[in-house]
């Protein structure tokens, strides 16, 4: 059997790879896409946490290449009943074509992968968010020109949206420094991984120094989906808020970016968060394009990518 075509993580599909899908994703965006490419295809996706732009721009993206789109939830669903994950892949891969997957652990997404005989994409876990930062990294090069060099600067929180940034720092070569309070900071696993792949990431609990002369500033919410005591961390990553006087430290052209949603007082302010340093919307709008490749490679490989 051919080895399937997952998008579990960046750290887990090849740089070359990753390259050319934000290639296709731009011309897409540009030039139009192929309305038939995915046409007979089915895709599953199952949400077990709330979404807004995954699960729009997955649907609309298949939608526009032709293929169709089911949904399911723990509740109308018999995952909410206890039917375990495994067997929930094996029986729609008996239906559909490939599965997009958001769920709160990532041994949840890797029982999927593993029991699944059709591709998994991890529409965000507990450790990661791929699909994000692939259009994150389509968006940077897009006002910006390439990545590779660059300076991007995380302040807060580095948690599964920062992960998915490290490895992002590996494959498309930019430095990455994060700024946080400790109990905030990348896990061992990661900054293992980053040592291990030559990714140039530093770690610091000093917001200026972290930003100062970056080429982007990047920050997520305080408290993610299924995050506990919610008080006690807005009071740690208080002093690691996106405000303008930090963004003044950034280099004269910096642009500041956020997955959303956002929570303006909080990791940000709203002055620069709808500010003209902001990308936020362009980068919303590219999840749609980057989701297009990401099918497009998954269902068809390197054809997909032509
Ligand atoms: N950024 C992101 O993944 O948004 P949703 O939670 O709305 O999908
Ligand atoms: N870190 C956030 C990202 C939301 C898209 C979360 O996991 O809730």
């Amino acid at each position: 059997m051919t080895e399937l075509r997952h998008f579990l993580d960046l750290d887990s599909v090849d740089a070359e790879t990753l390259r050319s899908m934000l290639d296709v994703s731009a011309r897409m965006k540009n030039a139009g896409g192929n309305e038939t490419a995915l046409a007979g295809k089915t895709l599953a996706m199952v949400f077990e946490k709330p979404s807004t732009r995954t699960r729009v721009s997955f649907e609309v993206a298949m939608q526009s290449l032709g293929g169709k789109v089911v949904i399911l939830e723990p509740e109308g669903s018999q995952l909410g009943r206890g039917e375990t994950v495994a067997d929930t892949a094996r029986i729609l891969s008996q239906y559909v074509d490939l599965i997009m997957y958001r769920t709160s652990s990532e041994s949840n997404l890797l029982e999927m992968a593993d029991a699944a005989s059709i591709p998994v994409i991890n529409g965000l876990t507990d450790w990661s968010h791929p699909c994000q930062i692939m259009a994150d990294v389509m968006t940077y090069e897009e006002v910006a020109g390439s990545i590779s060099d660059r300076v991007v600067a995380w302040c807060g929180d580095a948690n599964n949206v920062a992960n998915s940034w490290i490895h992002a720092s590996a494959q498309f070569g930019f430095e990455f420094r994060i700024a946080s309070p400790e109990e905030f900071r990348p896990t061992t696993r990661i900054m293992d991984w980053a040592e291990t792949h030559g990714a140039r990431v530093s770690v610091s609990g000093d917001p200026v120094a972290t930003v100062t002369g970056a080429d982007c500033v990047v920050t997520d919410t305080w408290v993610s989906m299924g995050d506990a005591e919610a008080a006690k961390r807005r009071t740690a990553l208080e002093p690691f808020r996106v405000n303008a006087e930090l963004m003044a430290r950034a280099a004269d052209k910096a642009v500041f970016m956020h997955c959303l949603p956002v929570y303006r007082g909080d990791e940000a302010t709203a002055e620069v968060v709808d500010g003209p340093q902001s990308v936020i919307w362009t980068e919303a709008g590219n999840r749609l394009h980057a989701q297009k490749s990401i099918l497009l490679w998954c269902l068809l490989g390197g054809a997909g990518l032509a």
